[in-house]
């Protein structure tokens, strides 16, 4: 490789490499060591050494061994291909890696990121070569669409002049062909070579044209989240949780049905056999809006517990660039981080390598700044090329002890804008998904709410109600559990019962349930109106005198609870028989009622 800056190793801590002899190389080159050309970056420059962390094994490795710097920061190569594939944390294919080696890691292994045999059949944009057949001067501006590739069957990879283009006109652009991801597709006056793939630092976010307001939601399916703590298309939330308390399910539903075009599964130093439930569960799910294989929009970036920790810490950054440039093609792009907690370790097992200083709890200090400089990667934008697209990220976190407290999680609040709090309690008692209706919060309710106010305009104000009531519920909860329930007036007692049908009705949501797993939009909205309707009329009866037996006895209150799965997503009709039903019957208790009172 030319430019190469040849040093020596000086000295082994386990992924943490001395060399010296590497002066004039940059901070975040990526330096190959050994004979097996392991794969390492350069993360300190010291006078005459540079601390390198290296990426695979290097058990073997041996002090003098060769240490040479490629010139060029770790980049992911961008193109058509990744689309499906099964990465590790430096974008080597797993599958490549599993077929070449039999083993489940050898160093030093390379693996194309993407398969250069393959062809892909490249269409020019029908203006841009209209006018290069014509000879006009066209300017190769960063992001001009230059033609596309159908990738899967739901995902068009566009090919684009990238963000550092050196500018200049266009002087060749391929007809539309068979062309494998390093072939050219365009050429400039300034004699650059546009390629179908192209090459992209990942710790560099990609740029954007302009930022927009976050006010699309990301409909995940889950009540809890879209009605409660919605996340918006290009926001930013955390799942932090306690041992089993869920976090992996709630990604993975989310993964499945939420309503974005590209979803990026990063696991992240979970357990081996967590991630194979990934590799072997995506590749069967079917995507619930074309109907065809999940992974066809799927891209999943797996770093186990067992694989070296420094391909865990730049697993992240990995992810959220390919992320970026599915999302500079106007893609709404979804990643899931599973666990940032692990991710985040593996950065203080690093520190301690390099005998950094300390800070809490044995975290290095620019933790937050490494936090920070992944989730600010999220965001709703206008790309170059014109095209709305956006990132939004969702980090699982796994507190020790469920301890919120701790450094990550109290860090990532600091640049996420939804909290979904597991619940330790809500989780024993099988109330999944365990997320907590009074620890959680989002920062994206106002922005979504024009959005959900299109659907139903009840959204903001039935949601309210319930937020209100199970807060009420939180306060008489205390006193029952003093004096028992007996003691309070039937008014209150209903605002229990009710809490009670919104928990069993509205914010558990089964992920084994056939019916239940995904909830549509218009549904979720309605059914919680409907529940807020019988709280309503439940009031008016109470106060007129009516016992609340005689309305805890009424079979529409039973019914109510379980509308959830007795109510398929493509018959909303059911809802709105029901809502006759109940009208009809809670009408006619009022009316005994009224009678009585006119007496
Ligand atoms: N939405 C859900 N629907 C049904 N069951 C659920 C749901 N969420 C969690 N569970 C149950 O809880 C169990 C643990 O969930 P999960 O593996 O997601 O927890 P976790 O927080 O990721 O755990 P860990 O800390 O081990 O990573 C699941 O195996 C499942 O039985
Ligand atoms: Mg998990």
């Amino acid at each position: 490789m030319s430019g190469m800056i040849e040093g020596k190793v000086k000295r082994i801590s386990g992924p943490i490499i001395r060399a010296e002899g590497l002066g004039g190389a940059g901070l975040f080159d990526v330096v190959e060591v050994g004979e097996k050309r392991i794969i390492g970056e350069i993360v300190r420059l010291e006078k005459a050494e540079a601390v390198i962390q290296v990426y695979e094994d290097d058990t073997g490795l041996q002090v003098g061994a060769l240490a040479a710097s490629t010139g060029r920061p770790l980049s992911a190569k961008l193109g058509p291909g990744l689309m499906g594939t099964i990465y590790d944390g430096i974008q080597r294919p797993l599958e490549f890696l599993f077929k070449q080696s039999g083993a489940f890691m050898d160093p030093g292994a390379r693996g194309e990121p993407l398969d250069s045999s393959k062809l892909w059949k490249f269409v020019p944009d029908p203006d841009l070569a209209a006018k290069i057949a014509a000879g006009e001067k066209v300017e190769a501006k960063p992001g001009m669409v230059l033609g596309s590739v159908k990738e899967t069957e739901s995902i068009t990879c566009k090919i684009m002049v990238p963000p550092n283009t050196k500018g200049g006109t266009i002087t060749f652009l391929a007809g539309e062909g068979d062309l494998n991801c390093d072939a050219i597709a365009a050429k400039t006056s300034r004699g650059e070579d546009i390629s179908l793939a192209q090459w992209w630092p990942v710790r560099i976010p990609r740029p954007g044209a302009e930022r927009l307001s976050p006010d699309q939601p990301l409909v995940t399916g889950e009540r809890v989240i879209d009605v409660f703590f919605p996340l918006s298309k290009g926001g930013t939330a955390a799942i932090p949780g306690g041992f089993g308390t869920g976090k992996t399910m709630t990604q993975h539903a989310i993964a499945k049905w939420c309503d974005a075009d590209v979803i990026i599964y990063i696991g992240c130093g979970e357990r081996g056999n967590e991630m194979t439930d990934v590799l072997t569960e995506f590749p069967e799910l079917q995507d619930p809006r074309t109907g065809r294989s999940l992974m066809e929009r799927t891209i999943l970036i797996a770093n186990t517990s067992n694989m070296p920790v420094a391909a865990r810490e730049v697993s992240i950054y990995t992810g959220v660039t390919l992320a970026e440039f599915y999302r500079d093609m106007g893609y709404h792009v979804a990643i899931m981080a599973d666990s940032t907690s692990r991710w985040a370790e593996a950065l203080r097992e690093l520190s301690g390598r390099m005998e950094e200083m300390p800070a809490e709890e044995g975290f290095p200090a620019y933790l937050p700044t490494r936090l920070a400089e992944f989730y600010e990667r999220a965001g709703r934008v206008r790309t170059l090329s014109g095209f709305e697209g956006s990132v939004s990220i969702i980090g699982a976190v796994s507190p020790p002890g469920g301890d919120f407290s701790e450094p990550v999680t109290q860090h990532t609040k600091r640049f996420i804008r939804c909290f979904w709090a597991l619940d330790r309690d809500l989780a024993n008692a099988r109330h999944y998904p365990a997320i907590s209706w009074i620890d959680s919060y989002s920062e994206y309710a106002t922005e979504v709410q024009p959005w959900w106010e299109k659907v139903n305009p009840q959204w903001a104000t039935s949601r309210q109600q319930a937020l209100d009531l199970l807060k009420r519920e939180q306060r008489l909860a205390e006193i029952v559990r003093l004096i028992g329930p007996d003691a309070l007036p039937d008014d209150q007692r209903l605002v229990l019962i009710v809490a009670e049908i919104l928990k069993d009705g509205f914010l558990q949501q089964n992920s084994f349930d056939d019916v239940d797993m995904y909830c549509v939009p218009a549904k979720q909205v309605r059914l919680l109106e409907l529940i807020m309707n019988f709280f309503d009329r439940a009031e008016l009866c109470i106060k007129l005198g009516a016992p609340l037996t005689k309305i805890t006895s009424l079979p529409i209150r039973e019914r109510l609870a379980r509308l959830k799965s007795s109510v398929k997503n493509d018959e909303l009709g059911g809802l709105e028989d029901f809502e006759g039903e109940m009208r009809t019957s809670m009408e006619e208790l009022e009316r005994s009622y009224r009678s009585k009172e006119m007496l």
